[in-house]
């Protein structure tokens, strides 16, 4: 947990931020796996971290914008808790360490909001993707759970993005604890990944770094020799000579800050010539892109000029023709990389995307694009100090979709199918780093990791 003043200050601004009303975010509930006492891992909601800081179920964060009120919802612990998880401390006493004073019993939420209603009270929450939640607002307001979201406060999702899009100097040293732990997992793929060794093995093997390393996994590994398939989570095949394998993954601390990074290798430590061949693209696309990315520059155009690098390696290979520019522009570098160069990270590895895409991703100058492959990017807009992101080109063959644009004829002028066959089984090649954005210009957060085709090779060979 971070100072109390931390909190304090953040919900000092949300405040600030908001014309009146009340302030409701619930946290998370317990969520039962296969039995109600058998629970999926707990994870607290990220706004309601921010904001309220306490990491356990069963509290709702209520703040009045008119008088200034915080108060924090939550019960204390019972015997039979007592007796199953050990002693606890007191809410009042929790409640304090960020710098709540007011903590009231669960059921008191009841009445606060029913009471803010019947005064015509705006009541503003963000959008809520758990049932439970969905279920409890409809028990607080009278509006159907199904139709929660229609209801949500677009004042109170634009001032949490504008805050949580900041990352302060104490966020960023957990972001940077995060990527520690995500090195040590990528390093150890590396040295795992011989001829033989089952998938499953290494993405096991460095998920147990992760929760070694004080939390759990940012999100699910993906670890696959068919790295083309972009998130895959089937880790059911032997390494084989020759292949690579794509390494997607990274850490979340103990108090929620997220890496996320990739690196694809060859299996058995040593690139062929056509895997460095496209493996070069994609890390000098990489590359472009953090020499690009500094405070006022889109994000969309970073992205473009990745496309650009793409395109433009991939003509001097025979597999793209035409002008590397206007096969950005176009959207025709889609075929090899259908996905947007990177995304907001900081309590979720895809920062906030849980309150809307569009409001964290893109502003009122940058729309987003309808094309596919850009449409994908779900970062555009300005960058700012303080933005946390991913770097994250690729270059996939797709059967399916190769299939699909030759038969339509897709963007002929600008790709050679016949050389695109060449690499129909070649699998796919994803390089991401983790960037933040400075007051000139940006910086890799903590070690890199292992990148070019020497330091992969002499990893793996060490
Ligand atoms: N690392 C997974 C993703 O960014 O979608
Ligand atoms: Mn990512």
């Amino acid at each position: 947990m971070f100072k109390k003043e931390v909190y304090t200050e953040r919900r000092n601004r949300l405040m600030k931020k908001m014309s009146d009303g009340i302030i409701l975010i619930p946290g998370h509930p317990d969520s039962p796996m296969n039995a109600p006492a058998n629970t999926f891992h707990f994870r607290q909601n990220s706004s309601f971290l921010y904001f309220f800081g306490l990491d356990f179920p069963g509290l709702a964060g209520a703040i009045d914008i008119n008088s200034g009120e915080n108060i924090v919802f939550g019960d204390d612990v019972t015997m039979d808790d007592i007796i199953w998880m050990g002693p606890q401390p007191s809410m009042k006493d929790r409640c304090a360490q960020v710098g709540i004073t007011d903590s009231r019993s669960y059921n008191q939420l009841f009445d606060y909001i029913k009471k803010a209603v019947d005064q015509g009270r705006k009541v503003h929450f963000l959008p809520q993707y758990r049932a439970e939640n969905q279920l409890l607002l409809e028990a607080l307001t009278g509006i159907k759970a199904t139709e929660v979201n229609r209801y949500q406060s677009v004042e109170l999702i634009k001032s949490v993005v504008a805050l949580r899009s900041i990352k302060d100097e104490y966020e960023i040293q957990e972001i940077k604890k995060a990527t520690d732990v995500g090195y040590d997992m990528h390093v150890t793929a590396m040295k795992m990944a011989m001829p033989g060794v089952w998938e499953q093995k290494i993405a096991g093997t460095i998920e147990g770094i992760a929760v070694a390393g004080g939390g759990m996994l940012s999100f699910p590994v993906i670890l696959s020799q068919n790295g083309q398939t972009l998130h895959n989570h089937d880790h059911s095949l032997t390494l084989k000579e020759g292949r690579l394998m794509l390494c997607d993954a990274g850490a979340e601390t103990g108090m929620h800050y997220a890496s996320d990074f990739t690196r694809t290798i060859p299996v058995g430590g040593k690139f062929s010539q056509k895997q460095k061949d496209i493996y070069n693209i994609v890390l000098a696309a990489n590359n472009n892109a953090t020499a690009m990315a500094k405070p006022g520059i889109r994000y969309f155009d970073v992205h473009l000029e990745a496309a650009r690098t793409l395109a433009a390696g991939l003509k001097e290979l025979g597999i793209m023709k035409g002008d590397p520019v206007e096969a950005a522009r176009t959207g025709a570098y889609a075929l090899f990389q259908p996905h947007g160069l990177g995304h907001m990270m900081g309590l979720d590895v895809h920062d906030m995307e849980d309150i809307g895409e569009n409001y964290v991703g893109y502003d009122d100058d940058t729309k987003r694009s309808e094309i596919f492959g850009l449409a994908g990017l779900r970062l555009g807009r300005h960058l700012q100090p303080g933005f946390v992101l991913t770097n994250e080109p690729g270059c996939y063959f797709i059967p399916e979709l190769i299939d699909k644009w030759e038969e339509e004829k897709k963007f002929a002028d600008f790709i050679n199918y016949d050389k695109v066959r060449e690499y129909i089984d070649f699998g796919g090649v994803r390089l991401e780093d983790d960037l933040l954005i400075t007051d000139k210009g940006c910086e890799l957060i903590g070690k890199r990791i292992p990148i070019t085709v020497e330091e992969v090779e002499s990893t793996m060979n060490a």
